[in-house]
């Protein structure tokens, strides 16, 4: 039995069916939670949610666009009308390249791949919060995770090239603290901060050099696993974080802490 029991709570997981969101829509599953899972491609999310069944607990893929006040109302109306409550939201819909969401230097932005990458990354936690609060209120409990991004990190150089998506993400850390301050106590709000993470369209975006040398920037010595996000946000949606609220936790291998590349050899025997 994993440590955090999540029996009998619902949540919902956007962009849970691909990446790190799926590796969170099977965690939060393999420790007792039904799952809604938002995202736009309803045959991924099948297949999702065909993953929730297989560890016993009951799933649904809501096709959501998480940028869209209608779509989202939606999303909670159908989470209420399956399940009858939600307990946790987990806003990991987003991305910094893709079919998409574009990311380059600043002065080659277009004014659309602006528009679309703050809505997708950041109006849609606003957005799917503000939707979930009525009902978590109500209950009188809830826990939300909002997902950031290394690139929000102003001590690190990962914002050049990276410029809109990285204000996007530095935004989603600012809503993350004015969500914990205005829907406390019956809801604690925080949010996880991954590091260079192992999934398709991150791997598929960097070639071996690329990868090689963000491996140098990584104290632990490796890239992340999607699983490595998924356990600290059960961990926060848990009852074993019942006092913490507005918490940033990076989980990022040691990126935040500096360049080991950077130290000198140590001396020759
Ligand atoms: N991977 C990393 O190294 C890394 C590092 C730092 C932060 N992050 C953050 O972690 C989150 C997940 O990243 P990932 O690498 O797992 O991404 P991913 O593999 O591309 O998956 C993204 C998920 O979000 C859904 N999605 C995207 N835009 C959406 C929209 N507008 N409406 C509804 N659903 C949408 C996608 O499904 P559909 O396409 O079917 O809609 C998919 O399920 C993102 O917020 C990303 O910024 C990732």
């Amino acid at each position: 039995m994993p440590e955090q029991d999540l029996n009998g709570r619902v949540a919902i997981v956007t962009g849970g069916s691909l990446g790190i969101g799926l590796a969170i829509s099977l965690d939060l599953a393999a420790r007792g939670a039904d799952i809604v899972i938002a995202a736009r491609n309803q045959g991924r999310m099948d297949a999702a949610a065909a993953k929730v069944h297989a560890l016993g607990r009951r799933a649904i893929g809501v096709a959501a666009e998480v940028t869209k006040s209608d779509q989202v109302a939606n999303l909670v109306e159908r989470t209420l009308a399956e399940f009858g409550r939600i307990d946790i939201l987990v806003n990991n819909a987003g991305g910094s390249n893709g079919a998409n969401y574009k990311r380059g230097p600043l002065l080659e932005t277009e004014e659309k791949d602006f528009d679309e990458s703050i809505a997708a990354n950041l109006k849609s936690v606003w957005l799917c919060s503000k939707a979930v609060t009525p009902t978590m209120l109500r209950q009188g409990k809830g826990a939300i995770v909002n997902i950031s991004s290394v690139a929000a990190d102003p001590s690190r150089g990962t914002r050049v090239g990276f410029g809109v998506y990285s204000a996007a993400k530095v935004g989603v850390i600012n809503l993350t603290h004015c969500m914990a301050a205005e829907w406390g106590p019956e809801i604690r709000v925080n949010c996880v901060v991954p590091g260079w993470i192992e999934t398709e369209r991150v791997m598929g975006a960097n070639t071996p050099a690329s990868a090689a040398s963000m491996l140098s920037t990584i104290a632990q010595g490796r890239i992340g696993q999607p699983s490595d996000i998924a356990k600290a946000v059960s961990y926060l949606v848990s009852d074993d974080a019942g006092y913490v609220s507005g918490a940033v936790l990076f989980v990022d291998g040691g990126y935040k802490s500096g360049l080991p590349a950077l130290l000198p050899p140590p001396p020759s025997p």
